[in-house]
């Protein structure tokens, strides 16, 4: 019997809070989003708190951590300022992200290699605290490897190149990531992989056997927009229709 591997999803709720932010507004919120995510099966919810809190607010972090019953993947720049967040957060995992140039690869992930000893006490100061700790890398030997020797449970590859490249580039860069997938296997970290993933590009990603969990936020937000648009303009003018019939109504 061959055995059953199965694939989680971690979604990404930072793009309701763009939608939210655009207007300053108190809707839509993320907390409500995360949980309806858990009910059609979600496995994690993804928030990243910037530094610029352009998206994501510090209570949605709270109110997410404290109502919404889904491990919680909290990403962040390594600064002093999230570190103190996620002590008090305390979620499950925190996936340290570049926010910065000197912390950016070519790539777009962040380099490990060159930020060893700066990366080496912040994710000591998070696992102190019981926090799994993800580095959100490109699927770079090297960055992999320095990784490892941080002595981090889990990576997540940047699926940003595989995602955005030109169509007779996509079968090397999806190489890049099984070979990755397979080399941090191989040296005992889990590895996730996430960005730029969508409805049709995902699938060849979700057939890599070492890949734990797959972070996808935009597409999903994206798509929640189309399917909903249906519902949500019938429902206004529902709303509008019965309110014009109960004045017309009031006034004979
Ligand atoms: N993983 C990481 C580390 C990210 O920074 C992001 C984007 O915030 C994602 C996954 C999700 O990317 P997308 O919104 O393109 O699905």
């Amino acid at each position: 019997m061959s055995e059953h591997h199965t694939i989680q999803l971690g979604v990404n709720v930072d793009h309701i809070a763009t939608l939210r932010q655009a207007r300053g507004t108190s809707y839509p919120d993320p907390m409500q989003a995360a949980d309806i995510a858990r009910k059609a099966g979600a496995d994690g919810v993804t928030v990243h708190l910037r530094e610029d809190r352009r998206h994501i607010q510090d209570h949605d972090v709270y109110s997410i951590r404290g109502n919404v019953d889904l491990p919680m993947n909290f990403e962040m720049a390594a600064t002093d300022e999230m570190l103190k967040i996620a002590q008090i957060v305390k979620p499950h995992e925190c996936c340290i992200v570049p926010e910065k140039r000197a912390e950016l690869t070519t790539e777009g992930g962040l380099d490990v290699v060159k930020n060893i000893v700066e990366l080496g006490d912040f994710v000591g100061a998070l696992q102190e605290h019981s926090i799994k700790v993800s580095l959100f890398i490109d699927p770079v030997d090297e960055q992999i490897q320095a990784s490892k020797d941080l002595g981090v449970e889990i990576i997540e590859l940047h699926t940003g190149g595989y995602a955005d490249c030109a169509e007779d580039q996509r079968e090397s860069e999806l190489d890049r990531i099984r070979k990755g997938a397979a080399f941090a296997h191989s040296i005992g970290i889990q590895v996730n992989a996430g960005h730029g993933l969508h409805y049709q590009n995902v699938v060849q990603i979700a057939q890599i056997p070492e890949l734990v969990c797959l972070n996808i936020g935009h597409s999903i937000v994206a798509r929640a927009a189309m399917t909903g648009f249906y519902e949500a303009v019938f429902t206004m003018k529902k709303i509008m229709i019965a309110a014009r019939l109960e004045s017309e109504a009031n006034d004979n």
